[in-house]
């Protein structure tokens, strides 16, 4: 009895729209810094391993349980799970595929914003300069570190309070309204209209970047040594945990699995069209953007100006000091430096863009399709909640910190151990596996029949068991107010989104049993 639901005009569509939700702000700000920090070559191979054991393999799952939601009129996990599993406890697990792209979106589209502030800023050449004749990092830096703190109001004591400027809010207001603006067009005409204008845009400004950084001259070395630091590997180093952590993390979020966001796009899907080679193909692209043209941006730009042992404390010192400080830092001492800031800038907000829509999607689509609100409304409420909530990352430091930490680093590898276990098995490993290959214009391997039972979700429950040892005794210890009040905030979001589900279960009656 499924109503008439909306489905991606073409193929190139959907694979363009499922690149643009993967490629992000992960490809060019976190992956760089990730590399950096787990040590360069050592990162490459645990990444590579990841990509194939655990990043292809889920996303044919989420491509599978998504549109077999579809087909039945569901496009989020509390109502998917539980077609395949006629269980309580798969609608509360379920809430978990609602609750991680909210908490992760109330976030990610601040930062968003600030891409977009930036590259504003570097058009109208409001961007500082290097002091004259400094040399090393620590000076060249400062005035671009200044610019950044002053911009999300980082004050200068400990106080927990931050004030950004007024130019930052309002350019977070614009970035909401663009986001709202492509979304209420819905999937076809909104998503996947903007996927083909924004991708191959993307594609060429990346590739445009990655030529001007290899043909920076600089006295300290060139772009070519960072190339070196991140490709040469090291065997020793995968005997650290800690980097398997990071790199699953990292697949996890590049690829956007993990948070539901793939099986919401998946639901708009005929139910016999292919996934097996849109899937791996929309993949592969975000790896492309990811390991080639993430990879050669930042880091060879970096090593060039301060030197390998420079590049990695720099990306040691912060999220947001390789991308937001230190990029701009040495674009501004290149010829044409302030138009490279702003196509920086403008290429990081593309990507992010893409993603941000990706990320509201799900709540959009619960709304519509349990609670029958109308697509315009359910975008309104989407955006208010996510409006309103950003005030708490706004204003309060540290806040950014805890929820990257819960929903986007431990929450979706628990999601993703979840969706498996759901799939291959409760559902069923043989009913899952034909599911998949149904349509198929390839078949997958058989291998990774094995894969997706056994190996993936062992990895994973391996990898949450030396987690939760590690973290546990961090989070109970935890005694700063800043760090409860976001916690207790993201645990009222939870409640909220399960009361709505069972509004929905209510509304819904017995329809289907
Ligand atoms: N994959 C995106 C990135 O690399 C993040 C994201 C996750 C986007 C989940 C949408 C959904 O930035």
């Amino acid at each position: 009895m499924a109503e008439r639901r909306e489905h991606w005009a073409t193929r190139i569509g959907l694979i363009l729209a499922m690149a643009g939700n993967a490629v992000g702000l992960g490809n060019f700000l976190r992956f760089p810094v990730q590399a950096a920090e787990n040590g360069g070559g050592a990162f490459m191979i645990p990444y590579i391993l990841a990509f194939l054991f655990v990043g292809i393999p889920l996303m044919w799952v989420e491509w599978a349980m998504g549109r077999y939601g579809g087909a039945y009129g569901h496009g989020t996990t509390p109502s998917i799970f539980y077609l395949l599993w006629r269980s309580k406890l798969a609608k509360i697990l379920g809430v978990f595929g609602l609750w991680i792209p909210l908490v992760v979106i109330i976030y990610y589209i601040y930062i968003e914003s600030w891409t977009l502030g930036f590259a504003i800023k570097s058009l109208v050449g409001l961007i500082p300069e290097p002091p004259p004749g400094a040399q090393d990092p620590q000076s060249v830096l400062k005035p671009f570190k200044e610019f950044l703190y002053n911009y999300i109001g980082i004050p200068k004591g400990d106080e927990p309070i931050l004030r950004p400027s007024p130019f930052a809010y309002i350019v977070f207001l614009i970035t909401v309204a663009i986001n709202v603006f492509i979304l209420v067009r819905g999937i076809s005409r909104g998503i996947e209209r903007f996927a083909k204008l924004a991708m191959p845009t993307l594609f060429l400004l990346a590739v445009f970047l990655v030529i001007r950084v290899f043909l920076l001259e600089t006295p300290n070395g060139s772009a070519v040594e960072g190339l070196n630091f991140l490709w040469t590997p090291d065997f020793e180093k995968l005997k650290d945990p800690n980097v398997w952590v990071a790199a699953v993390g990292q697949i996890f979020f590049t690829l956007s699995l993990g948070f539901g966001a793939i099986i919401t796009y998946a639901s708009y899907i005929r139910r016999d069209d292919d996934i097996v080679l849109s899937g791996l193909t929309a993949a592969t692209l975000n790896e492309k953007a990811e390991v080639i043209l993430g990879g050669s941006i930042a880091i060879p730009a970096a090593v060039a100006f301060f030197g390998v042992a420079n590049a990695v404390a720099i990306a040691k010192g912060g999220a947001f000091n390789l991308g937001f400080i230190t990029l701009p830092a040495i674009f501004s001492q290149t010829a044409g430096g302030i138009f490279l800031g702003f196509l920086w800038f403008f290429l990081l907000f593309f990507a992010g863009l893409t993603s941000s829509i990706a990320l509201m999607q799900p709540l959009i689509a619960f709304l519509e399709d349990e609670l029958k609100l109308s697509h315009k409304q359910a975008v309104f409420w989407t955006a208010s909640i996510v409006f309103f909530s950003a005030h708490l990352v706004i204003f309060l430091r540290g806040a950014l910190d805890e929820m990257d930490f819960w929903a986007g680093t431990i929450g979706v590898v628990f999601f993703g151990l979840v969706e498996l276990i759901i799939f291959f098995w409760v559902f069923g490993a043989q009913r899952a596996w034909e599911e998949i290959n149904r349509g198929g214009i390839i078949k997958v391997p058989r291998f990774y029949y094995y894969v997706m039972r056994y190996i993936t979700p062992a990895f994973l429950a391996l990898l949450l068991i030396v987690w939760a040892k590690e973290y546990i005794p961090k989070v109970i210890s935890e005694t700063h107010w800043t760090v409860w009040v976001t916690r207790f905030y993201m645990a009222g979001l939870f409640l909220f989104l399960t009361f709505l589900v069972f509004i929905a279960e209510r509304r819904r009656g017995d329809e289907e049993d």
